[in-house]
């Protein structure tokens, strides 16, 4: 599990202080989450920026000081090669890492590097950043080889990894996320336990946990009327004493009826049915209440998504530090908040869906935030009246510092200063794309299809094989998706989409 974790963490036990970049979402919450904890720990004293991306307007207005990128940081190494800094990240990278002339890379150590600037990130090691460790994973990896006593926060890297969609691929995590999973158990603070999948099992209502289950969807339930039929078919009430009943208010007998039941259904449309694509792995916090978001894995992955994607990354920096009350009820409040949004959006946006060559686009109403396509795209992509190919998703972009630029811990008014954009922005567009898990395995591979095809029309992007985002010029989103198309058939071959 060699990352080159050791070299950074004692670049970062000899800083005094240092300023932390991180992600708005999910995973870079928790990525920040665990540096500052571990920088506390350290008596190092630190600040904390969040940031939707790493762009000019970041990268030319950091601080004079260490600096940390959590989450983040690959697609910008040639930037940061002559800085003092530690990336902890998971992101494909950009151009040649280390920096030095080709004919030598190979005598060199893949962390070794001949600059300040030290980068643990598994692609250096030739490992998939979308399933084997995540930005928090590499975070935690670097606090654990500063001070032992830190692995007890990897059920925060778990948190982030299952925030990541990372357990997605074999419905478990694997890699080294399994590794930080076992650190965790053994730490009593997570719990595995073999279930449905389905999102919501703590908080949602029985009706709204079928009636929104994805992957694979429950055949004949479409909404709250079928999904009500559904349970009266199998005598389970829908509340009890006048209160709606959860997943986890069912009795073992009843739970196992749903089961097999949608196994039935599944079957039937099917024709076959691999069981471990409808029960699987689920992570439980056992700390934390039940019937609440902070139990289960997946729905705090998602309260932290619905903090940081709205501008309030440091309310989730606050629930993971452990406050319960003032900044976990507005968390909360923000959760419902960005559920009757995705609801929306997809409502809005599946009339827009469109088709370019082979691929699939839509350009979001200006209702919908730049840092929620990506999760609406998913769910489109997951639906199965919608073709199994890539989707490319369009929002206008709003000014990177509106709301996300916040300060949350240190000097508030170094960062402000070091962030603060001071010229016209040019107008943007954001694109974020989404690709099936059965192309990717024949080749597609978003993040270098972002990466080229932002080039192209004078945008920037990177990020996995099978996410990526990017922005681009407004009006370039044709270009744009033109050369996505060509680099898409270089990747899967001339008619990849008839078979
Ligand atoms: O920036 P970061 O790497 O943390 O985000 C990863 C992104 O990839 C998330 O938005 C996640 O939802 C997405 N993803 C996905 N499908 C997967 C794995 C990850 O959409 N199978
Ligand atoms: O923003 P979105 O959710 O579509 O991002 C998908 C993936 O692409 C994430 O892992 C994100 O960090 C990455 N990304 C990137 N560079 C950008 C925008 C997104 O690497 N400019
Ligand atoms: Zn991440």
């Amino acid at each position: 599990m060699d990352l080159g974790q050791e070299k950074a963490a004692k670049v970062l036990a000899d800083c005094e202080s240092v300023f932390v970049i991180s992600h708005i979402d999910a995973d870079g919450i928790c990525s920040a989450a665990i540096a500052d904890i571990v920088l506390t720990r350290a008596d190092i004293t630190h600040s904390i920026a969040f940031v939707k991306q790493l762009d000019d307007t970041v990268l030319n207005r950091l601080p004079d000081a260490p600096l940390w990128f959590t989450d983040l940081g690959s697609s910008a190494l040639d930037f940061l090669a002559d800085r003092k800094a530690v990336v902890t990240d998971h992101h494909q990278i950009a151009g040649d890492w280390p920096p030095i002339e080709k004919g030598e890379r190979s005598t060199l150590d893949a962390f070794e590097s001949p600059t300040e600037c030290h980068v643990v990130n598994p692609h250096l090691k030739g490992l998939d950043g979308g399933v084997e460790i995540c930005g928090a994973g590499t975070t935690f990896l670097v606090g654990r080889a500063m001070d032992r006593q830190n692995e007890d926060l990897a059920h925060i890297a778990v948190v982030g990894a299952i925030g990541d969609l990372q357990d997605r691929r074999s419905g478990r995590l694997e890699g080294i996320n399994r590794a930080i999973l076992m650190m965790a158990i053994n730490h009593g603070t997570i719990g595995i336990i073999e279930d449905l999948r389905y999102f919501g099992r703590e908080t949602r209502p029985l009706t709204k946990f079928l009636q929104f289950a994805e992957d694979p969807k429950i055949p004949g339930i479409d909404g709250e009327d079928t999904a009500m039929r559904f349970l009266s078919g199998l005598d389970i009430p829908t509340t009890r004493d006048g209160h709606p009943l959860r997943w986890i208010d069912l009795d073992d007998y009843e739970r196992q009826s749903v089961v097999e039941r949608i196994t039935q259904l599944v079957l039937i449309e099917k024709g076959e049915v691999p069981l471990s694509s409808i029960l699987g792995e689920v992570y439980l916090l056992p700390e934390e209440d039940p019937g609440t978001p902070l139990r289960e894995a997946k729905e705090f992955g998602t309260l932290l998504n619905s903090c940081g994607r709205y501008g309030f990354s440091s309310l989730g920096l606050d629930v993971l530090r452990g406050d319960r009350t003032d900044s976990y009820l507005r968390a909360l409040d923000l959760q419902r908040n960005h559920r009757r949004n995705l609801m929306d959006a997809l409502y809005q946006v599946r009339e827009r869906l469109d088709r370019q060559g082979d691929l699939m686009f839509f350009v979001s109403p200006p209702s919908v935030k730049e840092t929620i396509v990506g999760i609406v795209a998913n769910m489109l992509l997951g639906r199965s009246d919608v073709p199994e190919l890539p989707i490319f998703a369009f929002a206008e972009a709003t000014d990177p510092f509106s709301e996300e630029s916040m300060i949350v811990v240190g000097d508030a008014h170094v960062i402000e200063e070091a962030v603060r954009p001071d010229e016209e922005q040019e107008k943007l567009l954001k694109v974020s794309a989404r690709g099936p898990r059965s192309l990717v395995d024949r080749g597609l591979d978003l993040g270098v299809v972002m990466r080229t095809a932002t080039a192209e029309v004078g945008g920037f992007g990177g990020g996995h094989n099978i996410a990526a985002g990017g922005v681009v010029p407004a009006g370039t989103a044709e270009t744009f998706m033109r050369a996505a198309e060509k680099v898409v058939e270089e990747q899967l071959g001339p008619g990849w989409a008839r078979p």
